[in-house]
């Protein structure tokens, strides 16, 4: 995975949007206005909306968004949506972090299916569009670490993975779930150069315990909004206390199986990065501390480096590795 020091583009801490100004938002919406109302809803959303595409992704995901609960005021302040969708690792498109801004736009997100396999008792491709069907969205606003040292809070729209587990009737021998994302040369500049070191299509993994825990969702929305494409459109996987490359973007298929799945990184560099991958501020990458993280936006004058946490801070799930040595299974 590269790893790359601030550079002067990346977001300042100034640009952070009140946690209260984005809540405020969320409670306007959907709501038929008085004059007042609709006035103080469109000074809010213009401070988070700025540089978002109107009218993205299918008429029917914009409404399902739309009717998800808000997550309760929590004490993160997220990311603004600028830093959130300028600044990520999405190797298709690219190795730049603004790479995915500039070239996954043309990713068509719409329409997509997702092929359920493996030991389950309910195959086949499904249209997203009835994957969701019937599933209740919701806001989390989770904090994102990457592996690299950097993290953001990023309010998400999504639901827990458990849902759709439950639906597809996995097997007693499914043991692991598998994500693959897409790969499609045609779309991807990642995917069809030659210099990639990567063996397409990017995959990912979890136990199915870890799976199965209330707190790892499927997102398809993003402050409200539908999931732009650089941050996995239309349907990815968010997993708060593991490192980021544990998320797998842009999932095409998702498989249950009874052995470990080989996933990208564990493959490429089995040394530095592991199935597990828990964020662990005691167990440093071999070329760097995973001691602190430099929490996004930040600047020069305004490194924002604060301490990194166990599990990212969700201590409830600790219990998933009690008796495991999280030195050799990192
Ligand atoms: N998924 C795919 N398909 N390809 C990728 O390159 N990068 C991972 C993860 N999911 C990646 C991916 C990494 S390293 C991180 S840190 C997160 O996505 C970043 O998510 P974000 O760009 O939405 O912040």
């Amino acid at each position: 995975m590269i790893f790359r020091s601030a550079k002067a583009s990346d977001p300042l801490a100034s640009e952070i949007t009140p946690h209260s100004v984005y809540l405020n938002r969320r409670q306007f919406m959907g709501q038929t206005a008085a004059l007042a109302l609709a006035a103080a809803a469109s000074d809010a959303s213009a401070l988070v909306a700025r540089d978002k595409p109107a009218d993205m992704g299918p008429q029917w995901l914009r409404e399902q968004i739309a009717a998800a609960k808000s997550a309760p005021a929590g004490d993160d302040a997220p990311a603004p949506y600028s830093s959130i969708t300028n600044y990520n690792n999405f190797y298709e498109f690219g190795y730049d972090k603004d790479d995915p801004a500039r070239y996954a736009g043309k990713m068509k997100a719409d329409p997509w299916s997702v092929r359920i396999e493996g030991e389950c008792e309910v195959k086949g491709t499904y249209a997203l569009e009835d994957l969701l069907k019937g599933i209740d969205l919701e806001e989390r606003i989770y904090r994102l670490r990457c592996v690299e040292a950097w993290s953001m809070v990023i309010p998400w729209i999504g639901f827990s993975l458990s849902d759709l587990i439950k639906r597809c009737k996995p097997l007693s021998s499914a043991k692991y779930v598998e994500f693959i994302s897409l790969a499609d040369k045609d779309q991807m500049p990642g995917v069809r150069s030659a210099f990639s070191t990567i063996d397409w299509p990017y995959r990912e993994g979890l136990r199915m315990d870890e799976a199965m825990h209330p707190l790892t969702m499927l997102a398809v929305g993003l402050y409200g909004e539908v999931l732009p494409n650089q941050n996995g459109a239309p349907i990815r996987l968010v997993v708060p206390w593991k490192y980021g490359f544990k998320s797998a973007k842009s999932i095409v298929a998702i498989r249950f199986s009874e052995q470990m799945p080989k996933t990208t990184w564990s493959q490429i560099a089995p040394q530095e990065y592991g199935f597990y991958a828990n964020v662990n501020p005691a167990v440093d990458h071999p070329r760097w501390s995973q001691a602190s993280e430099r929490r996004l936006p930040s600047g020069l004058f305004s490194p924002n480096r604060i301490d990194t946490r166990l599990f990212n801070g969700y201590d409830e799930v600790a219990s998933l590795y009690s008796g495991m040595d999280v030195r050799r299974f990192y």
